[in-house]
């Protein structure tokens, strides 16, 4: 411990070694009690205050207490403000405190805390990359990527940054030949923290972009084989484990008969109202936004998303969502949405997955001419009016339109059927 103690807390040496046992043993009063003890005779004994904002932290998880994570910051930032602090314990304390501040939602002050750290301790790269990540936390990628870029030039093979600025690259600056190199030689340092399948996804799909497929499916089979992915076709990162996956799904396989028949016997009514909104033009439908397509015009008007009903969307097609509302699995869905999707012709939409295994995607043809076709993992299908199809979107899906005439379906996401109704109601809505 002695890298940790300077000169004041010397002569306390033993005493705060008592205390960091108890905390060791997870003894927290009786660590809390030393630390209040030593503190009130030597208040800003930088060990004591780094011992006891541990424990307050350790109460705070335990109980979930915010207060207690406040009392914790503050008391772990007397530590950086404290004199001839030594360094090891000034990094220690940096980094927790840093960590703690975004779990509490300021990540602004985590901002500061990693400057603080990278300004104390410039050659220290691994706190330089933090610093990028807190800026990407929120959304400056700019400031990230030049952190990143920072850290590159002293360290050229510094995986960990290279992940983090082809991420940027690929996401950000939507760029993905550009991407692809920094990915590559990120993943393949192996280096802390790059091991992520995040990384991963975005270096396949910039290949397959790029039209390289065959490199894509090596890297999705390599983020199967470490457990990055379920599989190399099913690709989502916000999972349950064992629920079963498989690209297409038949009406009796999901246990949800009674419901489709609902939606088929009534598909006139669902594409008679969505077409009026589609004739008003009253701006109902918006392009999709989440970069799927290579090219073509796809517009979608959503209904129901995270479980919520769009209220405003619902009072133009009142009968589709008094239907859904019959439909708890669909309506409640969470991690899913209920939505028409149109489909103009020269659509070509790019191999993708969903962000989550939980859902199953049911598709009811309303307008479909010839020519769209949609391909799930390795098996291609077409919609038929008044039909509906079921496929789980975080299975690898792309989707063509080479017809003539628009093609609109009704989406419909419904809860994976094995998930438990707690499962349900606790899931983080995506
Ligand atoms: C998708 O979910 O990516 C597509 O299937 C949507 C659509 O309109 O076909
Ligand atoms: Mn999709």
């Amino acid at each position: 411990k002695d890298s940790i103690t300077n000169t004041f807390d010397y002569p306390l040496r033993n005493l705060l070694d008592k205390a960091d046992d108890l905390l060791e043993k997870e003894e927290l009063s009786a660590a809390l009690d030393q630390y209040d003890s030593i503190l009130s005779k030597h208040p800003s004994s930088p060990r004591a205050l780094h011992g006891k904002a541990l424990v307050l932290d350790r109460q705070a998880e335990q109980q979930q207490s915010n207060t207690l994570l406040e009392q914790s910051i503050a008391t772990m930032e007397k530590v950086l403000d404290g004199k001839d602090v030594p360094d090891d314990l000034l990094i220690m304390a940096g980094k927790k405190l840093a960590q703690r501040q975004s779990f509490r939602g300021w990540n602004g002050k985590a901002i500061k805390t990693w400057k603080f750290l990278t300004e104390k301790f410039p050659t220290r790269l691994d706190l330089k990359n933090q610093l990028g990540v807190s800026y990407l936390v929120i959304g400056k990628n700019d400031e990230a990527k030049e952190i990143f870029k920072q850290v590159l030039t002293t360290d050229s093979s510094n995986g960990f940054a290279k992940v983090h600025i082809g991420f940027i690259i690929k996401t950000h600056d939507n760029d993905a030949s550009k991407a692809i190199p920094y990915l590559r030689e990120g993943v393949d340092s192996g280096a802390e923290g790059t091991n992520d399948g995040r990384f991963y996804f975005h270096l396949g799909d910039a290949y397959q972009r790029t039209n390289q497929t065959s490199l894509a499916h090596k890297v999705y089979e390599d983020g199967a084989q470490k457990g990055l992915f379920l599989s190399k076709f099913q690709r989502s990162l916000y999972n349950i484990d064992s629920l079963t996956g498989r690209p297409w799904w038949t009406a009796e396989q999901t246990g949800y008969q009674k419901y489709l028949q609902i939606l088929e016997d009534n598909w006139q009514l669902i594409r008679d109202e969505g077409m009026k909104q589609l004739d008003t033009k009253t701006g109902s439908f918006v392009p999709e936004e989440e970069n799927l397509r290579e090219k073509g015009d796809w517009k979608q008007f959503t209904l129901y998303a995270r479980g919520k009903k769009v209220e405003k969307n619902c009072a133009r097609v009142p009968k589709v969502c008094d239907l859904i509302d019959k439909i708890p699995d669909a309506k409640g869905c969470t991690r899913g949405q209920v939505k028409y999707s149109v489909m103009h012709p020269g659509v070509h939409v790019w191999p993708h997955c969903g962000p989550t295994n939980c859902r199953i995607r049911a598709h009811l043809g309303l307008k479909v001419p010839p020519g769209p076709k949609i391909r799930v993992a390795e098996e291609t299908r077409q919609w038929k009016e008044g039909k509906i199809i079921i496929f789980d979107d975080s299975f690898e899906h792309e989707v063509w339109h080479d017809g003539k005439e628009l093609r609109m379906v009704l989406i419909v996401d419904f809860w994976h059927p094995e998930l438990t109704q707690r499962q349900k109601q606790t899931l983080s809505p995506i």
